[in-house]
């Protein structure tokens, strides 16, 4: 029996899955990592201390199974996009902590740039809105901030990555500096259209391209597990950002084939195909992880506060112990009773971007209990991503595009029957949830075992995706829209104060 590691360096946590070849897990670990938060609005991790946690589950995963290193074929690995580390060639030692995707410290230097115009010319050549939330300003802000980078960067001593690239590093011993096409996208340095960094953009944010990474595709050898590592070399075939790779994991490799991942926040993106569109409605346009060559887009929006409205209910707002009681609250009464919560607590992300807008929860009456505030706030999260996914399905029109046929999901809150359905009624479409629902590592694990030859090509794979529950919408057209007129009336009211 052969088997393919996926490593899934995320926000909170690193994972290791080992999945044998028909794409079913055959262990886990998993390992928590400390966050930092200097000042207000910004988000730090220690990089060594991404990369031990990282390398403890990495042999963990390995001892739980039992299995002997030299069965792993391949390796893939997937991350969260976008924060940036910086270190130093010669001795690999971080040249400070990691600016996390989260941190809003480079919006001074997005400002400037907004208001020197350059906001369109930024967006045709990355598909990017000009945000904090990308690697560039953060890299801009390192090289300005920590004493004698800038002229380092400039003698070529320093690298440049994205979470993927820092693990490249280390598993291979730094012999390896490189990232994929699905990771660069995220950075606003790559022009996602001619595929290579973009020297104009290179000179706007400051940045030495002696520092980057080489680009390849997701599916690729990008080099080798040192043996010291696993105990023997394991060949490294695949990387790409979280988001993407989780697209990739539910076989959503044909234009209008579509994915949402309910965690913390809601990642939603749809496969585009190969035509390049800056978006009217919000959305961003980013490059598909690919495994071969060409140019693939997808369309991608996020609501910021997803499942963790839950965490408020509990740590906020104290009507429920433990997330886990959320769901038994909720289904206690049979609708909110007209309450609408819009959890608006970090400002709103596409397709409304209103960084100043604040909570709101309308509707009250003397009728309402803490059971459709519950109801309310679970319903948010599907009121947030339909709204994205209407913005979505308006920019497919627009563009003559594959219409959105059916919505997979996964991410922890995917196993909420109630909220899918929801969904479903408030989409009008079916929401489809698969068997294996840990589709970020599948995605990393597939684009690793194409490189190895394990499977000859996507419809292998798109043969492997299995449903495990379809939630046809169970509510008229006529309805779901009043819902979501009257979902975006309390929408506006959070832009209001
Ligand atoms: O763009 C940020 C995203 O990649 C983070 O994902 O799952 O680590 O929260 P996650």
């Amino acid at each position: 029996m052969d088997y393919l590691l996926a490593l899934d360096q995320g926000t909170s946590s690193s994972r290791s899955i080992l999945f044998d070849l028909q794409g079913n897990i055959v262990a886990m670990a998993q390992q928590e990592f400390p966050q930092y938060y200097p000042q207000s609005g910004w988000v730090e991790h220690e990089p060594q201390e991404i990369w031990q946690s990282q390398l403890a589950t990495l042999r963990d995963v390995i001892r739980q199974s039992g299995i002997s290193p030299n069965r792993i074929v391949a390796a893939g690995i997937t991350n969260q996009r976008e924060t940036t580390l910086v270190w130093h060639r010669k001795t690999g030692q971080a040249l400070c902590r990691a600016i996390v995707w989260q941190d809003r410290r480079g919006e001074a230097l997005c400002s400037e740039l907004r208001e020197k115009g350059l906001e369109l010319f930024i967006q045709t050549r990355t598909g990017l809105k000009l945000d904090a939330y990308f690697s560039a300003t953060k890299l801009s802000w390192m090289l300005d901030n920590v004493p004698g980078a800038r002229k380092l960067a400039e003698q070529g001593e320093l690298a440049f990555g994205t979470v993927d690239s820092w693990l490249l590093w280390q598993l291979s011993k730094g012999r390896v500096h490189a990232t994929d096409v699905s990771n660069a996208s995220r950075t606003l340095l790559f022009n996602v259209r001619n595929n290579g960094w973009d020297p104009e953009l290179l000179d706007l944010f400051g940045i030495p391209a002696s520092m980057l990474p080489d680009v390849l595709p997701s599916s690729a050898f990008y080099g080798q597990i040192d043996e010291t590592i696993a105990g023997h070399s394991i060949p490294i075939g695949g990387v790409a950002g979280d988001q993407q790779s989780a697209l990739f994991g539910q076989a959503c490799f044909q234009p209008g084939m579509a994915k949402n991942t309910y965690g913390t926040g809601c990642f939603a993106l749809l496969h585009a195909g190969g035509h390049f569109r800056v978006s009217e409605n919000g959305l961003l346009t980013t490059r598909v992880a690919q495994h071969q060559d060409g140019l693939e887009y997808a369309l991608e929006g996020s609501v910021f506060i997803g499942g963790a409205v839950v965490q408020w209910l509990r740590d906020g707002l104290g009507i429920i112990q433990q997330s886990a009681q959320v769901q038994p609250l909720a289904d206690s009464v049979s609708d909110s009773d007209g309450v609408l919560f819009v959890p608006a607590f970090t400002g709103l992300g596409a397709p409304y971007w209103d960084a100043n807008a604040r909570g709101t929860i309308t509707g009250l009456s003397r009728a309402t209990t803490a059971a459709h505030i519950a109801r309310a706030a679970v319903e948010s999260i599907a009121y947030q991503s339909a709204a994205l996914l209407e913005a979505m399905s308006l920019e497919v029109k627009a563009d003559n595009g594959v219409p959105l046929q059916e919505l997979r999901v996964d991410g922890g809150a995917c196993v909420n029957n109630s909220l899918m359905q929801f969904q479903a009624d408030l989409l009008g479409i079916p929401v489809v949830r698969p068997q294996m629902i840990e589709t970020t590592a599948l995605g990393a694990a597939y684009l690793a075992g194409l490189q190895l030859g394990v499977w000859s090509g996507t419809d292998e794979l798109a043969a492997l995706w299995r449903e495990e529950h379809r939630f046809e919408p169970n509510i008229g057209r006529d309805e779901a829209t009043s819902l979501m007129e009257k979902w975006n009336r309390a929408v506006r009211q959070t832009m209001a104060t």
